[in-house]
């Protein structure tokens, strides 16, 4: 099959990059990504190419290559639909916050609602690919719908699972480690699958396009996302022990990460993992084992949520204890507040939890981050918790130079790793600072000797 028109149906983090750079590397496709946000998508078509809603190194350009010649962001998802041979679904699957399941499950809902407004656009066959995590036999949801409530056209399901990391998204599209496409096994089936390889194999080795069977491409996402998660609580359960028998988190890591079965890789304590999809991942995996009455293996990854937990109350608990038991009135800076570096995204990002915990003990917040804006602060902060959101507003405010965040600051919390706070002039922020002057750092990314000789009291996970 010639696949002339691709489209995906939302424009967030995983349908905006995937779908430039498909772009970019198949100028003879057009590709339509539509979205029902409509400031989302005017973002996206912003005549400036560095305002485009989402900040990923190296994005801007390829949307700028690729714009206005065959890649096109638009708001008119049925038109999109009905022209394209293949769709993606890269909507969001938000975890559950009602009804069965809440807390715990995935919400299905905007799949099921782009799932029935296919079957009832389209007037030919279409290649329908699943790019949103799902949990495991969502494909066959999406079939059930569009096989009984279409146009009597032929459907194929893929499943087509996003590995990349927020921050290299451009880099991991470019040269991923692998590509997995999950497809029915009937001659169909295969003929999907194969069209969809002949696209990622214009710019990919074919050894890297891994074919499955559908259920097990679905079950492997999760499965990778849990299996990244579980080394960080790991090495984030072993800090605990460091910090109390004087052995070096960093050393341990580097000790163990040397073993080549082990590796190097994921095994930086810190305050806790955050992103869009560890533990919504992890939780939707437990209740799927919940739901096959599997109690020990939901019980099992259910650690590596309760460590992370543990790792964000425990960081706010050592700034209150150490400032004296108290931090009521006192002014913490905070620097960061996105989830991890070079990206604006701050979903589950651990700075919001410290906040709120630091909040209901009435410190005054003030944060710098490179990326992030005030409202989405609040947004993040007013989601998290029912307090009075005039509180948040109180308590929390924000500044767009590290020094002011400073000044006059009894303690500074590091809750991203941005490189450049490495850069910073500390000893021009320890003069401005309340003494004694603490600085507790989540990532682990500064100085200690350095810090430690301007005057800084200074903290850091595991050491
Ligand atoms: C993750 C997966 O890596 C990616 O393959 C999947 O497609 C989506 O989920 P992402 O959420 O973008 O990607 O970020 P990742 O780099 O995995 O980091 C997740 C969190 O773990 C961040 O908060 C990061 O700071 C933290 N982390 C990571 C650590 O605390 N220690 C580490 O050693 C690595
Ligand atoms: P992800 O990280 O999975 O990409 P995002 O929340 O960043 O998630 O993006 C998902 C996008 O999907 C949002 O911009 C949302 O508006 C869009 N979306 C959700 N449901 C639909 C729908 N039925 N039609 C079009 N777009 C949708």
């Amino acid at each position: 099959m010639k696949i002339k028109n691709i489209c995906c149906i939302g424009a967030g983090y995983v349908g905006g990059p995937t779908m430039a750079v498909i772009a970019q590397k198949c100028p003879d496709i057009k590709v339509t990504v539509v979205d029902i946000n409509t400031d989302r998508i005017a973002a996206w078509n912003d005549e400036n190419v560095e305002n485009i809603p989402i900040y990923e190194p190296g994005l801007s350009d390829v949307v700028a290559e690729a714009r206005g010649r065959n890649l096109f962001f638009s708001t008119n998802v049925e038109k999109a639909i009905d022209e394209a041979e293949m769709i993606f679904i890269s909507v969001n699957t938000p975890t559950k916050t009602y009804g069965i399941g809440k807390g715990m499950a995935a919400d299905l809902k905007y799949i099921e609602l782009s799932a029935r407004q296919i079957a009832s656009v389209a007037k030919s066959d279409k290649i329908i690919i699943e790019k949103s995590t799902l949990p495991v036999r969502t494909a066959e949801a999406i079939k059930n719908i569009l096989d009984n409530s279409g146009n009597g056209v032929n459907f194929q399901i893929l499943s087509n699972p996003e590995f990349l990391a927020e921050g290299t998204a451009v880099e991991n599209l470019l040269n991923p480690d692998r590509v997995l496409i999950g497809g029915e096994q009937t001659e169909e089936g295969e003929k999907a699958v194969q069209a969809l390889v002949n696209i990622y194999a214009r710019w990919i080795p074919e050894d890297r396009l891994l074919t499955t069977n559908v259920w097990s491409s679905e079950l492997s996402k999760l499965t990778a996302n849990a299996f990244l998660a579980q080394r960080i609580s790991s090495i984030n359960a072993m800090s605990e022990l460091c910090e109390m028998t004087e052995a070096d988190v960093d050393e341990v890591a580097r000790a163990i990460g040397s073993d080549s079965r082990i590796g190097p890789k994921f095994l930086k304590a810190s305050v806790g993992f955050g992103g869009s999809c560890f533990q919504k991942d992890i939780l939707n995996l437990i209740y799927i084992a919940q739901s096959y009455g599997l109690q020990e293996v939901a019980d099992y990854w259910e650690q590596v949520i309760i460590m992370n937990n543990h790792q964000r109350n425990r960081f706010s608990r050592n700034i209150v204890q150490t400032l004296f038991n108290t931090v009521s009135g006192k002014k913490i800076a905070f620097l960061g507040w996105a989830f991890k570096k070079e990206t604006n995204d701050t979903r589950e990002s651990a700075a919001i939890y410290v906040a709120d915990n630091l909040i209901d003990e009435q410190a005054d917040i003030v944060v710098y981050d490179p990326k992030v804006k005030s409202e989405q602060m609040y947004a993040d902060l007013d989601y998290l918790n029912s307090r009075d959101e005039n509180i948040n507003r109180e308590k929390l405010t924000v500044v767009n130079d590290p020094y002011s965040a400073c000044k006059d600051a009894h303690a500074i919390a590091i809750l991203t790793e941005w490189d450049e706070f490495k850069d910073y002039d500390w000893q021009r922020i320890y003069d401005g600072m309340m003494k004694p002057a603490f600085v507790f750092d989540g990532r682990n990314i500064l100085d200690k000797e350095k810090l430690e000789e301007i005057g800084f009291d200074y903290y850091c996970i595991g050491k």
